[in-house]
């Protein structure tokens, strides 16, 4: 069995102007579906996948995500003098006792694969996974779960990858990929390509596990598309050296990054909520032309 993968990682430091004015002063990945902050879904998934350490890459205006996972005493204070029992529990679990969080800031916004990179000195010589907490997954066996279970096998890197319309792919890194045994490796993928020119429509989605050889390249590649540090092109040096699997979940994604993603998960999410879902059928249906 390979070494186990107790550590997650969280980029959580991008500025999310899509949902302005609504992240002018709070992070994206505090926006709630239903109840939930985006980010606790993300933490969530981890923690079942088995993760014990969570390393959060943060930035400026991030400060409600350290507050989120910390013990809030005046509320908790609150909740005990009312006697809401069941309230008091849901803000004493928000993670188990035996998961530690820690917090490191990016300091300035190099892309995606300098905020991997950010997370080194936590990481350390393991493989770990990193979760886009924009990327909200919903599946009876989370998505990072079912990867890891692949990695078990294997012992390589393996990204969460799923289809996507060809139009679309200029918004992914797309993967090539040929066979190996019954899984697909990687054997080419490229940063947010214009359909015209990508090698496929498999889409990699915001999972990942990575082998820590994977910190050698994104030190070195220097800036990509976008003129940032991506984690796609050091995912491409490092396919010329081990094995990558493109693992394609079971799960239904929702890309929260994106307005309709976002309200897409809300109605989905609400129909399946027990406070929410009953009411929730009934108001869609009056809306039914
Ligand atoms: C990032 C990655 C991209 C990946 C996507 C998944 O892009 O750079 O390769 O396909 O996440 O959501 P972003 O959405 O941050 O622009």
């Amino acid at each position: 069995m390979p070494q186990a993968i107790k550590k997650a990682v969280f980029p959580v430091a991008g500025m999310g102007t899509r949902f302005l004015p609504a992240t002018k002063a709070s992070p994206k990945e505090m926006l709630p579906i239903v109840d939930k902050p985006l980010i606790q879904y993300a933490v969530e998934e981890a923690v079942a996948a088995g993760c014990t350490e969570l390393i959060f890459i943060t930035g400026r205006n991030k400060r409600s995500i350290e507050d989120h996972f910390d013990k809030a005493y005046e509320l908790e204070n609150e909740l005990t003098i009312r006697n809401k029992e069941k309230l008091l529990s849901v803000a004493q679990n928000i993670v188990p006792s035996n998961v530690a969080c820690i917090f490191i800031r990016q300091t300035e916004a190099l892309g995606l694969g300098h905020a991997v990179l950010c997370a080194k000195p936590a990481v350390g010589d393991e493989p770990f996974a990193v979760i886009l907490a924009d990327d909200l997954i919903d599946a009876p066996k989370g998505a990072l779960k079912q990867m890891i279970e692949v990695y078990n096998q294997t012992g390589t890197s393996v990204l969460g990858v799923e289809e996507v319309e060809h139009s679309q792919t200029g918004s992914y890194g797309i993967v090539e990929t040929g066979e190996l045994d019954d899984k697909q490796r990687i054997v080419n993928i490229i940063e947010k390509p214009h359909p015209d020119i990508a090698p496929s429509n498999l889409a990699v989605v915001g999972r990942y596990i990575l082998t820590p050889r994977i910190f050698e390249f994104l030190s070195t590649i220097g800036r990509g598309a976008g003129g940032e540090i991506q984690l796609t092109d050091a995912i491409a040096r490092l396919l010329k050296y081990e094995t990558v699997i493109a693992y394609p979940f079971d799960g239904k994604r929702y890309d929260c990054g994106s307005k309709i993603g976002y309200l897409q998960a809300t109605v989905d999410l609400g129909l399946k909520h027990p406070e929410t879902g009953e009411a929730l059928r009934n108001y869609l249906r009056t809306l039914v032309l």
